[in-house]
């Protein structure tokens, strides 16, 4: 059987889990056409139906487990096909992929597995691969960079025993489903921590005023909407005309993800310093390099 198109989805704050995606399309050389989960627009937009291509759905891994807002954004993928009393849609290959940050996994992969076929995707290819943590910078690095050239080679390389894995079937049916490691209840053990050290508030971003220009690139890559520049103030007298505008942010929608610090042209946006405590203590604890794994 010939993979006749590709579609990448990813929900990738940080944009590694879907460069990852994208390297093992490229290994599996058929026409892609992405979905981006990561905007907000996700949460409401209807996609287009399924036929017979092969989906790749890559998230990151938050806590050990699926992020909450990629697995709400995945169950809705098929949601429009299924109104109240139907059949589910049929099973649409997948190949189900988590990022993370050089810490570890846990039942994440499992999880991605369950919630994927429970909206009509059946897993027959499942890839575990490291990019930079979200929580990363320079001076205290978490698996920084990555996926570097030899992670996204890798990745190819699983594109390519996926065709070879799909060119050994002689119909969908036959192609052989993948149990990823991993068990339930899913582990909960990183997630009594976030409670424990209180993150909510605490660990959303800032933004230091004198260096922000306003520029809106935060507002843009925020997958939840989070950010808003609100006008505070204005005077239009010619002498003393000003226009305050301040950034805000809404500290329940905001998911920890980085992306408006690391996507900040000057530097303006800046981490929390629950998030720098706990970039110290992975870059400390987790010095070793991990290595990608996948399951065909
Ligand atoms: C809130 C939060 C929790 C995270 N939890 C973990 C974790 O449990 N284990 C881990 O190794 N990396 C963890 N990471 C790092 C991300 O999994 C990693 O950086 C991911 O590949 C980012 O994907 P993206 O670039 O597609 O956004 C976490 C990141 C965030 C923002
Ligand atoms: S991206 Fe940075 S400079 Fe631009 S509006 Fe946001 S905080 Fe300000
Ligand atoms: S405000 Fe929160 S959710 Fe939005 S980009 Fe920044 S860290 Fe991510």
């Amino acid at each position: 059987m010939k993979i006749e198109a590709v579609r990448v989805i990813s929900f990738s704050p940080t944009g590694g889990s879907k460069k990852v995606a994208e390297a093992i399309a490229k290994g599996i050389q058929a026409p892609v056409e992405s979905i981006d989960l990561t905007p907000p627009s996700a949460r409401t937009q209807d996609f287009p139906e399924f036929t017979d291509e092969l989906v790749i759905i890559s998230v990151p891994v938050y806590a050990g487990r699926v992020p909450t807002e990629a697995a709400y954004r995945i169950r809705r993928l098929t949601s429009k096909r299924e109104p109240y009393g139907a059949k589910r849609p049929q099973k649409i290959p997948a190949v189900i992929v988590v990022t993370y940050g050089n810490r570890a996994y846990e039942d994440a992969l499992y999880e991605l597995g369950d919630i994927v076929s429970e909206v009509g995707f059946q897993p027959i290819a499942a890839g575990v691969f490291l990019c930079e943590h979200s929580f990363s910078v320079p001076e205290m690095p978490t698996a920084h960079g990555r996926p570097d050239a030899k992670d996204l080679a890798k990745a190819k390389a699983f594109g390519k025993q996926i065709r070879d894995k799909y060119a050994k079937a002689d119909k969908i049916e036959n192609l052989s489903l993948v149990t990823p490691p991993g068990t339930t209840p899913y582990s909960l053990s990183m997630r009594a921590n976030l409670t424990w050290y209180d993150y909510g508030a605490l660990a959303t971003p800032s933004t230091n005023e004198d260096q922000c220009t306003k520029c809106g690139t935060c507002v843009d890559v925020c997958p939840t909407a989070a950010i808003r520049i609100q006008h505070v103030a204005s005077n239009p007298s010619p002498m003393i005309g000003y226009n305050l505008r301040l950034i805000s942010t809404d500290h329940n929608a905001c998911i920890w993800c980085c992306a408006c610090v690391k996507n900040c042209p000057t530097g303006a946006r800046v981490m929390s310093k629950r998030v720098l405590k706990s970039q110290s203590d992975l870059n400390k604890g987790y010095p070793d390099r991990k290595e990608p794994e996948t399951y065909l």
